[in-house]
């Protein structure tokens, strides 16, 4: 049985709830055999910054890097509104995505027969939906030099954000969508502002490039990004799998969340590039919703988008495809026996908590790997 480094950052709002979940699917993986997990637990965001007054410590990265996956709830909150630019929760969630070099995040938007009725679209637009949102992760308006708010002579202020790309950053973002597409239907949609832009310029023309070059089997089209945004909501089962850069990918995948039904039941994945030497590639797993202040400490979070980050982890970085695939019909089927957190519940429906659909996808799981 492999033994297998976990990382698990909780964070703050819902992100300690919704790891509380997936720990205990952890350790149902291993009563069952299937591989043994050494996990550590550290902090990060504004738990983070309460405990040394930065969102993510030195030591903490240190583990991040040494770990063969992390497991990421959610950071920020209002508490921390007023704390400095730099030792904003987010910060700690954007230098582990930039000291990893974690640079393709994966944001499949799967809307399960069972939950489509949840999405706010009607169901014959949403059913069946299973798109992929490549999103470029290390790179543009997010990181771009200068960043920064001066002051004029006149007295007003100027605030500038930088929005770069190179022609490696967008080859080999364009390669993890063409790879993935080839594993599914076969079509990727490049989304850019080509016709505003200079950097969707050159992204649109390096994206063509390496489509004829190496993948001109797959399907390829180019979209505006605000074009693709309607699209989405107009008729999102078009795209199979959508590549993007980080800003864009950050707004469409929103989108492509609430598409299935709510934004608790989306995972993601956050890719680096393989160790050369070790052939082990560094890898952040996190659910798409945020900390959810509102409803934090409640027991009413949605654990499903956390639990699905689980299977792809298990997927991505410890190569057990086929307990991810369990894991994954678990969900489906508790989906399916119409158990709901209050996020997806039907109008006039009871909701479960937290604690019970996490109990209620380890009773479908448990079965399902002896
Ligand atoms: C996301 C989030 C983050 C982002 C925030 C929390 C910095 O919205 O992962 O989509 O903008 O990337
Ligand atoms: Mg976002």
């Amino acid at each position: 049985m492999p033994t297998l480094k976990l990382l698990l950052l909780p964070g703050d709002g819902i992100g300690p709830e919704v790891c509380r979940e997936v720990e205990k699917v952890i350790r149902c993986l291993e009563a069952a055999g299937i591989a043994s997990f050494e996990t550590e637990t550290d902090l990060v965001g504004g738990a983070a910054y309460e405990a040394h007054g930065k969102p993510v410590a030195d030591t903490t990265v240190a583990l991040a890097h040494a770990a063969d996956a992390v497991l990421f709830g959610a950071v920020g909150g209002p508490k921390w509104d007023r704390v400095a630019y730099e030792s904003r929760p987010e910060a700690g969630l954007l230098r582990l995505r930039k000291d990893l070099g974690l640079f393709a995040n994966l944001r499949p938007a799967i809307c399960y027969p069972a939950l489509a009725d949840a999405s706010s679209l009607r169901r014959e637009l949403v059913e069946g939906l299973d798109l992929l949102i490549v999103r470029e992760l290390t790179g543009g308006v997010y990181f771009g030099e200068p960043k920064e708010i001066v002051t004029l002579e006149t007295g007003e202020k100027r605030a500038v954000d930088t929005q770069i790309y190179t022609t490696g950053e967008i080859k080999r973002i364009a390669r993890v969508a063409f790879d993935l597409a080839r594993t599914r239907r076969n079509k990727v949609s490049s989304a850019e502002k080509r016709n505003v832009m200079k950097s969707g310029v050159l992204w649109n023309e390096v994206v063509t490039r390496i489509h004829r070059d190496e993948f001109s089997e797959v399907e390829l089209e180019h979209v505006l990004a605000d074009n693709c945004a309607m699209q989405l909501v107009r008729r999102p089962k078009q795209y199979d799998v959508i590549v993007t850069d980080n800003l864009f990918g950050d707004i469409l995948s929103d989108v492509g969340a609430m598409l299935t039904g709510s934004l608790g039941m989306l995972p993601s994945a956050s890719l680096g590039s393989p160790d050369p030497a070790t052939g082990r590639r560094p890898a952040l797993y996190e659910p798409v919703h945020g900390s959810a202040p509102d409803i934090a400490g409640q027991g009413a979070a949605n654990p499903l988008a956390m639990i699905g980050s689980l299977a792809m982890a298990l997927r991505y970085s410890l190569n057990l495809g086929e307990a991810a695939t369990a894991l994954e019909e678990a969900v489906s089927r508790v989906l399916a026996s119409g158990s709901r957190t209050r996020d997806i519940v039907a109008p006039g429906a009871n909701p479960i908590g937290t604690g019970d659909m996490g109990d209620a996808v380890m009773a479908e799981l448990r079965p399902a790997l002896s």
